[in-house]
């Protein structure tokens, strides 16, 4: 049986990644594997089972038998851990950071890679993968690698009203240093750091509107289907 096609869309938080990616979805009738929601459920099992982030072997049993899930509608694309939907725990600031700091471990990287393709590989037709490192570890034979960013100061407006229309009310100066933060500890980690892969496709969302990008992306990925 053919592989179902693989597209992976990496960049930094706030690059409209996760829009782009459901819309995309929806479109195409492709699986969404949100590999950042992935990190983000062991990092809430870690914290319930009370595993510090520096300790590999408890990280270990973390993983040991996790299950992620996920199930979208027209609103969002909801995550199940072990069963039980934690699409908005997961979201949490305390969680982003935890988040944040479980993937910079080579046993969770490692331990999530079967997972990821598994995931994928179980689409019909297509997956859409949105991460950090899926053209570069996890699909370095995608069908299709994009890298998706822009300047810091749009992504964190973005994050910004992002919190708001939640509720949380926070300086967009907070914001951005706690992005800056993020986007350092991503790309400087010894492991599967964020960077573009050498042949993905580039796209500044800094100007562009991303129903534009979704666009730009659907073309790229019908152009690689297989008639
Ligand atoms: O995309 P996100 O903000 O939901 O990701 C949560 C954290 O997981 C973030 O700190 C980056 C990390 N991550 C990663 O290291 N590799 C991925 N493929 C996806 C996310």
């Amino acid at each position: 049986m053919a592989r179902p096609v693989i597209v992976a869309i990496d960049g930094p938080a706030g690059a409209g990644k996760s829009t782009v990616s459901k819309i995309l979805a929806l479109r195409l009738g492709f699986t969404l594997v949100d590999t950042g929601a992935i990190y983000r459920c062991v990092a809430l099992k870690a914290r319930r089972m009370k595993v510090a982030f520096d300790d590999p072997a408890g990280l270990a049993r973390v993983l040991h038998g996790l299950e992620v899930r996920f199930l979208m509608d027209e609103e969002k694309n909801h995550v199940f851990l072990d069963g039980a939907d934690v699409s908005e725990e997961i979201r949490t600031p305390e969680n982003s950071l935890a988040a944040s700091q479980v993937s910079s471990r080579p046993v969770v990287r490692d331990g999530l890679l079967e997972l990821q393709r598994r995931l994928a590989l179980a689409a019909e037709q297509g997956a859409i993968l949105e991460g950090r490192d899926i053209g570069t570890v996890v699909f370095p034979d995608a069908d299709l690698k994009v890298f998706l960013f822009a300047d810091p100061t749009i992504r964190a407006k973005r994050r910004y009203e992002e919190l708001f229309q939640k509720g949380h009310e926070k300086p967009v100066g907070e914001v951005l240093a706690e992005q800056n933060r993020r986007d350092k500890e991503d790309s400087e980690r010894e492991v599967a750091p964020l960077k573009p892969a050498d042949d993905a496709v580039r796209i500044d969302s800094t100007q562009l509107p991303l129903s534009e990008v979704v666009h730009q992306i659907e073309s790229l990925v019908e152009a690689r289907r297989p008639r």
